[in-house]
């Protein structure tokens, strides 16, 4: 079994003892700390690089929670976790978000790509942490106590979410769970949640501010089932999207969920300083997002720019071929992106030959322009699927194709047919 699965279950076995042993509640640091000392060595002999990322990211949070011992002693264990968990998480939770759009402007961000779902795992397991305590021993396991104020039902949003995302990042379950599968998972969660929701409601009614929790509540729901299959997500990114990636954009209302749970239950009772601080996070969260999108948008002008000023189109056996740029302008193994309608496309030249295969790649829309190339392959840049640049088929599994594109050299322009030459054979998973 891969290390990092046995870190993750190492930590969802230590929850449930601290769900189940009153002993480990009430010796919770030094059995937080037990915890971090047997992953730190589980990965002490490791020289992959990935399990280097996870190794720095366990002592992280080791140094973090003896820190906070060493600065807060007058603090009860049980209220120093609490809170130690809860902000590691809300801090690994912005990185997540920041990784995305940060990768536009740097090549180095951009390799934490494929790391960025270990990020995930180990905000559910801190956001778990959190939870556990808190429903054991503020709670004594109870789910009417839990809900009885809007706070506890925002972090319990959140927690829900983080829940269904770190179990879905799982290889195996993305590539052996069929469609049908995500869209019922989906659909499912929905209805838990909003039965979730409704139990709250009934419990608040007395409350005056319950309409505007109900409120906030629904416009969850509503952005639920934007994301949901067969909805907006799939306009908006005008291609196919996986179905587990669908379940990964609810991570913006557990973000949301968060930041009103984190607001209602502490920060909102701080000094103007600490609330600047904090709502400075979503701000750079949001900005940076909005950063990302101006600077693909510029790229995108550039490029069509580009292609505009060629302006050459031809005809040959019933297909239209377009032109996209001087050969010239090509370097030999690295990836240049363009679009052909409104589909991006990757072009890559090898010698005098040039491949054209759809720039998104199958597993997340990672951009494949940017990826490794060699003797025919892409490796997409995110989490290193393969294709094939002949027929776009995928070096895996999987059964599957993306659109391959025909290329034809004249006078010096490169052009490229209008429709992909493998329309009847391409199939996403
Ligand atoms: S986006 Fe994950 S491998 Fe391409």
């Amino acid at each position: 079994m891969k290390r990092h699965l046995r870190a993750a279950l190492i930590g969802i076995a230590f929850l449930i003892a601290v769900l189940s042993s009153s002993f480990i509640r009430e010796n919770i640091f030094y059995s937080v700390i037990a915890t971090l000392v047997l992953l730190e060595l589980l990965y002490l002999r490791t020289s992959l690089k990935e399990e280097k990322c996870d190794r720095f990211l366990i002592t992280f949070i080791f140094i973090t929670f003896i820190a906070a011992k060493i600065f807060f002693p007058q603090v009860d264990p049980i209220s120093l976790v609490v809170r130690t968990a809860s902000l590691l998480a809300f801090f690994l939770l912005n990185l997540v978000l920041l990784i995305g759009p940060w990768s536009r402007f740097s090549e180095r961000i951009r390799r934490l790509y494929f790391y960025r779902r270990h990020l995930g795992v180990t905000v559910f397991l801190l956001g778990s942490l959190h939870a556990a305590i808190i429903f054991s021993s503020y709670f004594s396991f109870s789910l009417r106590d839990t809900f009885s104020s809007p706070f506890t039902f925002y972090g319990f949003t959140a927690w829900f979410i983080f829940l269904w995302l770190a179990a879905s990042s799982w290889d195996f379950l993305q590539k052996a769970v069929p469609s049908w599968g995500w869209k019922s998972l989906h659909a499912a969660l929905f209805l838990l949640y909003m039965g979730a929701g409704y139990y709250f409601y009934t419990l608040q009614q007395a409350d005056p501010a319950v309409n505007t929790h109900l409120g906030i509540i629904l416009l969850f729901a509503g952005l639920w089932i934007v994301v949901a299959p067969y909805s907006l997500i799939r306009k908006i990114m005008q291609t196919y999207v996986f179905g587990w990636k669908q379940l990964h954009v609810l991570i913006y209302i557990a973000y949301l969920s968060i930041l009103l749970h984190a607001w209602l239950g502490v920060i909102s009772l701080q000094n103007v300083w600490l609330k600047g601080l904090f709502w400075l996070s979503p701000i750079i969260v949001f900005g940076s997002h909005l950063a990302g999108w101006i600077k693909r948008g510029q790229e995108d002008r550039t490029i069509n720019q580009s292609i505009q000023a060629t302006n050459q189109e031809f005809h040959d056996g019933g297909k239209r071929f377009i032109a996209l740029a001087l050969v010239k302008d090509f370097q030999e193994g690295k990836g240049k992106k363009f679009y052909v309608g409104k589909q991006p496309i990757a072009i890559f030249k090898q010698g005098n030959s040039f491949f054209a295969i759809s720039n998104l790649c199958a597993h997340q829309k990672g951009p494949l322009y940017q990826g490794r190339f060699s003797e025919g392959v892409v490796e997409c840049p995110w989490h290193y699927w393969t294709y094939n640049l002949k027929d776009g088929s995928f070096l895996g599994k999987e059964k599957f194709c993306l659109p391959v594109y025909e290329t034809r050299v004249r006078d010096g322009i490169l052009f490229v047919s209008e429709e992909p030459v493998n329309k009847e054979k391409v199939r996403h998973p």
